[in-house]
Order: C-alpha cells, then structure tokens, then sequence
C-alpha cells in the first residue's frame, strides 16, 4: 500500500497512544491531520501531524473540517478511558465516548469517508468465564466505561452493514510503557492507571500507592491484566491502517500479548528493577473484573502482528524513563 497520497484524520492525536500511533505513521508518509480538544492531550507528544483543537461536540465543526480535508481513513482516539471515573460519571462516558462517535461517524458517511480505526477496550468483555478474551466471546461489560465503547462497536458494526464505510475495532489490553524518544507517553499527573502510578512512586511525585483488593479469585488474589507496549499498539494500527486501504472487510481485533499479570507482580517487577517502595492495602476498586488476558490469534493471523516489546520489565522501565522527563 502506498500510504503516501493518503489522508488521515486523527481524532486525539495528541493523547498519549494517539500520539504514538502518529508517530508511527511518519514513515508511511501519509498526511496527518490532527483534531484534539486537549482536554487530556497535550501539544508536546505531538511528533507528527498538523493540530486542530476542535472538540468532537462541535458538530458544524467537525462536519466541515471531514468535508474539506476529506480523510481516505479516520482513526478515532478521543474519549473517556478511566473505568472508575465511568462508574462515578456515567453521563461524560456516554457523552464523550458514545454520543459524539455517532456524531463522527455520520459526518464519515455524509462525506464518504470509507474507512474508520476504532479505539475500543478489552473492557468491553466483562468478566470472561477463562478470563481468556477470545474475540467472538458474549460481551458483556461492567462498566460504563465497556459499555459505552460496545455501543459504539455495536454502532459501527450496523452502520457499515448499510453503507460503504469498512472499520477495524481494535480491542486494546493493558496500554502501557512509552516510545524510546521518551517524547510521547502518560502526562496526566493525576493517573490512576497501575504502571503509570508506580512510575510516579519511583520518580518521588507520589510517597506510596495502593493494590486495590487482594480477595479476587486469582493465585495471589489481586487483578490479572495483560499489559501491552504502547510501541506495539500503535504497529497494530499502522497494520489496520493498511488493511483498510487495502479494502480489507470490516474486522475487530484484540490487542494483548496473551499473558497476564498480577498486580502483585507488576509491583514486584517494578521493586526488583528499581527499589522498595510503599504498598498500601486498598479496597477493591468499583468496575474492575478479576483477570483480562487476550486471546491475540487473529490480530497475529490476519493483519501479521509480530509484537517487539512484549517484556513487563522493558514496559515498567520505558515507563519510568518518560516519567523522569516530564
Ligand atoms: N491498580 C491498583 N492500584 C493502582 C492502580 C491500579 O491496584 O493504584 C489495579 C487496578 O485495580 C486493576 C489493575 O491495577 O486491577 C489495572 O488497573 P488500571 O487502572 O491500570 O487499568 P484497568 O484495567 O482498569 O483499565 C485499563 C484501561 C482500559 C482497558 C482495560 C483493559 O484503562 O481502557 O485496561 O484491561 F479497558
């Protein structure tokens, strides 16, 4: 494919695997286009593609800017993504990640845009029976959060049965770990996410931090995730990018390497590479399933995924090395 005449609009471009996936697409020499309200992004992880700080609320806004750029693919990062703050807040997940991706997605087919990347969320399964996520698996979230990116699965799966508009939904895992340049990465400092927080504790901007619940049925009884480099998600995207153009069928894929840790051993890894630290015993945290580990057959099978950094020590150390940045 010769991504170089292509047009991308990406929506979030500025956040933290928004900016990664950018930065991936340089080499492909395709034309960025940016659209970030900076709510959560910042202008500094911004390594390529031109900015536009229009929010997804601004339906004229959005609308005119897809008619004149007229993107050959939209790749769609802007939303909510805190499973806790969803509990709380309902009404913002489905406001920001629902309601304006239907706004999206029908200024895409008023100017036939015919080819749409989702960002979706393994939280979109539940509590999976093996705690093995397999893509044609019942989906059953328990959060807000999974919930309102179903819908927009949901959403994009009727809309383009009806119309030109083909899309890939990548499920993503874990997110975690930052690109070498140390130029992109988390910047939010009031995180809640586990590897970004412990980064946090090592570069002495937080005293302590928590493990939420140690009574889940799990071999040391705290959370089981799949934790996946930032770097490889965002070559998982420039593969649907190109499957896309390549007119290849609407399709959803997991992002995970397939193996799970604890949080227990996450914050072990993290002590034997860098050091004690303070660990409190929290409660359990509202909306968190026991265990979430990707089945990643297909992704690996259909768009060639090999990933390059599937090492937690390599992901807590990248980690860390941004955090000292910034
Ligand atoms: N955790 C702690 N202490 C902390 C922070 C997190 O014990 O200070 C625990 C959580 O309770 C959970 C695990 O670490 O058990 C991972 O929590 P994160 O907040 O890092 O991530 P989540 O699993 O809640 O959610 C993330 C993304 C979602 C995605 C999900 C998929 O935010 O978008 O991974 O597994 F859906």
């Amino acid at each position: 494919m010769n991504f170089k005449k292509k047009r991308v609009l990406v929506t979030g471009g500025a956040g933290y695997i928004g900016a990664h996936v950018c930065q991936s697409l340089q080499p492909t020499q395709c034309d960025v286009a940016i659209i970030d309200n900076l709510s959560t992004g910042f202008e500094s992880n911004i390594q390529n593609g031109e900015l536009h700080p229009i929010d997804l609320n601004e339906w004229d806004s959005i609308n005119q800017f897809i008619a004149e750029y007229k993107p050959d693919a939209v790749i769609h990062f802007a939303g909510s993504i805190v499973v806790p703050e969803s509990v709380k807040n309902p009404l913002k997940y489905y406001q920001n990640n629902t309601a304006n991706t239907l706004n999206l997605i029908r200024s895409c087919i008023s100017n036939n845009v015919k080819n749409f990347l989702f960002s979706s969320t393994a939280a979109v399964y539940g509590i999976p029976d093996t705690g093995i996520c397999t893509e044609s698996d019942h989906l059953k979230p328990i959060n807000p959060y999974g919930r309102s990116k179903l819908m927009t699965e949901m959403m994009l799966e009727d809309i383009a049965s009806s119309s030109n508009l083909n899309y890939v939904a990548l499920r993503y895992f874990n997110v975690a770990g930052a690109h070498e340049s140390k130029q992109m990465g988390q910047r939010m400092p009031d995180a809640t996410h586990l590897i970004k927080i412990i980064a946090q504790v090592l570069t002495k901007k937080r005293k302590e931090m928590a493990i939420f619940g140690f009574d889940y049925p799990t071999p040391d009884g705290t959370c089981i995730r799949d934790y996946i480099h930032v770097c490889d998600l965002a070559h998982a995207h420039v593969l649907a990018l190109n499957y896309l153009l390549d007119g290849g069928k609407s399709a959803v894929f997991n992002c995970g390497y397939s193996k799970g840790f604890s949080v227990q051993e996450v914050v072990n890894a993290a002590k034997k590479q860098f050091g004690d630290f303070n660990i409190l015993h929290g409660e359990r945290r509202d909306g968190d399933p026991p265990q979430l580990i990707a089945n990643a057959d297909q992704i690996k099978a259909i768009l060639g995924w090999q990933p390059k950094y599937n090492n937690l020590d390599l992901i807590i150390q990248s980690a860390v090395e941004f955090e000292k940045t910034i």
